[in-house]
């Protein structure tokens, strides 16, 4: 896959998405929705950047000039990486997936550890399996927080590029290596906010709750969440697992609902904690 491919494999993951929502939720009213164009540019912001930094990562099937199937994938530390993973629905359940992610995986063969997120699409989820993942389900937090339950935050600032050194060193305390990089690429597309006390250290991503989190304590996270919760009307935070209830303590507190989403697939690695991964840079 080259930088030239990102539109068109942006509306393959944007269609294969959609199908799967559909799919998975099959009562649901109204239809799911087909990946608007704010969000579409997002996600080829994010893989115009990977596919730059990880060019060996990325592949795309293609069959008479169209593109069937995405697979992006990057290294971080010794770390890899899945970001997206989708093929057209007509072209489904015939092999290609598995096509796909072979050359992908071989990208991070020098790599002991793996992480993606996985959906609840049944042939992803084998997949996962089949490479050697281990699946750990998540779950998300949904609705409008209840204002008169959120506590006084203190000590929690707005953060800058001079916070990357402190972030890096989060990222590897919880999850085993930094974002590097990908922390240029979130603080253009989210608000950043970093807390830096004698008892514990953290930084979020905030954008309808929190969208990336690594902290020194549950204390410290808690707070955080807090913070993302205050300044956001409604909120969709998943990608937690059961490693971080403190995160599911302080949804409960706010009067959340709580739904089970897709898996967490790691590979020679535990869950992080405290930690609730990004969606796509993990
Ligand atoms: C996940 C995805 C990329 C896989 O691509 P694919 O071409 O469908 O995958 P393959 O055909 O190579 O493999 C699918 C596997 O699931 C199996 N499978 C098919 N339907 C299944 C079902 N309903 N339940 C369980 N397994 C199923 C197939 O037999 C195959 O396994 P096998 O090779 O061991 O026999 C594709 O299905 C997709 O785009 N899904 C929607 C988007 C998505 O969820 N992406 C992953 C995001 S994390």
């Amino acid at each position: 896959m080259t930088v030239d491919d990102v539109p068109r494999a942006e509306r393959v993951t944007a269609v294969g998405y959609h199908e799967l929502d559909i799919r998975m939720n099959p009562r649901s009213w109204p239809e799911p929705e087909l990946r608007p164009p704010d969000r579409g540019a997002t996600w080829m912001a994010r893989t115009t950047h990977l596919v730059s930094t990880d060019p060996g990562g990325s592949w795309v099937a293609e069959l008479d000039g169209e593109i069937l199937g995405v697979v992006v994938s990057f290294v971080r530390e010794k770390l890899w990486l899945l970001a997206s993973y989708a093929v057209v629905p007509d072209a489904q359940g015939l092999g290609l997936g598995r096509a796909l992610l072979a050359p992908a995986l071989d990208y991070g063969r020098g790599c002991l550890r793996g992480m993606l997120n996985a959906s609840s699409d049944p042939r992803a989820v084998r997949r996962y399996h089949q490479a050697g993942f281990r699946l750990y389900p998540q779950m998300l937090l949904r609705g409008r927080p209840d204002r008169s339950q959120i506590p006084v935050i203190e000590n929690v600032r707005e953060g800058t590029e001079s916070d990357i050194d402190l972030m890096d060193s989060l990222d590897r305390r919880t999850r085993g290596a930094a974002h590097g990089p990908d922390h240029q690429v979130l603080m253009r597309q989210l608000r950043l906010v970093v807390t830096e006390t004698s008892s514990g250290q953290g930084y979020a991503y905030v954008d309808n709750g929190v969208v990336l989190l690594a902290a020194s304590d549950k204390r410290t996270a808690s707070r955080l969440l807090w913070e993302a919760l205050a300044s956001s009307d409604e909120v969709l935070s998943g990608h937690i697992t059961p490693e971080n209830s403190w995160a599911v303590d302080v949804g409960m507190a706010a009067r959340l609902e709580l739904h089970q989403d897709g898996f967490a697939g790691l590979r020679h690695m535990r869950p992080p904690a405290p930690y609730l991964p990004h969606g796509a840079l993990m």
